[in-house]
């Protein structure tokens, strides 16, 4: 039985599953391991079931035991990991796409709505009583005919903009090529971001973090948008500059943002606190019981897969 390590808990019917097939190892107190325990605890493993919270970078991934041959990572995107670092060390990567391509696009939907309509500050205000009405109060954005600009229309962008489209939105999208007329929807593309920001009435980042993509939206490219622009980030939070994004909602260059993820998890920019239009979420993107079931069921198949095969069609690098 090969043996693993789980560096964080899963839900309970699918570390049953695990323990089926491993010799696995949990982390019953949920505890955030460092770098060092868990170089540590992968002693005697032949893989590790990580999560997002696992900083693998390159010193790390170099300490790993010669016994490790992959990491399957709880999550889609896979920038917690230095992918050279692994493949160097002859590790296989592998990430848990499409099953949480609803559940994430229906928080980008909610971080559109959340900005757009005031939602932090009407929460605030309804749960604090004694509001007065008056037909001027908490106005926000409406959805219905703003220009939704998508960037990085892969399958939860293409969600997104299938949902967004039914709220009544007109679509642009910016990729690295142009995608076929089944999946554009209708939606318009631009071959570079300029353009695409130009137009974005809202924005929402749904591109991986790669470093091609960190620190894409900043000072410079935040003066591409219209004045008054919403910017939502269901992505990763390393493609924001936050100092910028929050200089331009100082200045109201950007009317609202709506982010579930951040740079330096779970230590959010304190400059997003002090705006009441900025409608926060604590990367929440994937989180269902079906949806949690069904990553952590496939991180589990991937190790399985790449142990009876060498190889996984989930492997990123
Ligand atoms: C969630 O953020 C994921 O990448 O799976």
């Amino acid at each position: 039985m090969k043996k693993i390590l789980i560096t964080r808990r899963l839900l309970r019917t699918c570390e049953d599953k695990a323990k089926e097939i491993f010799n696995a190892d949990l982390n019953l107190n949920d505890e955030l391991y460092s770098q060092q325990k868990l170089i540590e605890l992968s002693k005697g493993c032949d893989g590790i079931l990580s999560s997002l919270t696992d900083k693998l970078d390159a010193e790390t991934i170099n300490k790993l035991p010669d016994s490790i041959k992959i990491i399957s990572n709880f999550a889609v995107g896979f920038g917690n990991i230095d992918l050279d670092a692994a493949k160097n060390k002859g590790i296989a990567v592998t990430n848990t796409p499409d099953v949480l391509t609803d559940a994430t696009a229906e928080i980008g939907i909610l971080l559109i709505l959340g900005a757009c309509r005031r939602a932090s500050e009407g929460i605030e205000s309804a749960r604090q009583g004694g509001w007065k009405w008056s037909a001027d109060y908490l106005i926000g954005k409406q959805l219905t005919g703003s220009r939704l600009g998508i960037l990085g229309m892969g399958r939860i962008g293409q969600k997104i903009a299938k949902i967004a489209k039914s709220l009544g939105m007109i679509i642009h999208y910016h990729n690295r090529s142009k995608l076929s007329e089944d999946k554009e929807q209708g939606a318009t593309y631009h071959d570079n971001l300029k353009s695409l920001l130009s137009v974005s009435d809202v924005l929402s980042v749904c591109c991986p973090a790669s470093k091609e993509t960190v620190d894409m939206i900043n000072k410079e490219t935040l003066e591409y948008l219209p004045k008054g622009a919403v910017v939502t980030n269901v992505a990763r939070g390393d493609i924001i500059e936050d100092e910028a994004m929050i200089d331009a909602l100082d200045r109201r260059k950007v009317y609202a943002v709506g982010l579930d993820v951040y740079k330096n998890e779970p230590n959010l920019n304190p400059g997003y606190l002090k705006h009441k239009s900025a409608f926060i979420l604590p990367h929440l993107g994937s989180a269902t019981k079906d949806t949690r079931t069904a990553m952590a069921n496939l991180a589990i198949d991937n190790l399985d897969e790449y142990f009876k095969t060498g190889d996984c069609q989930n492997k990123v690098n």
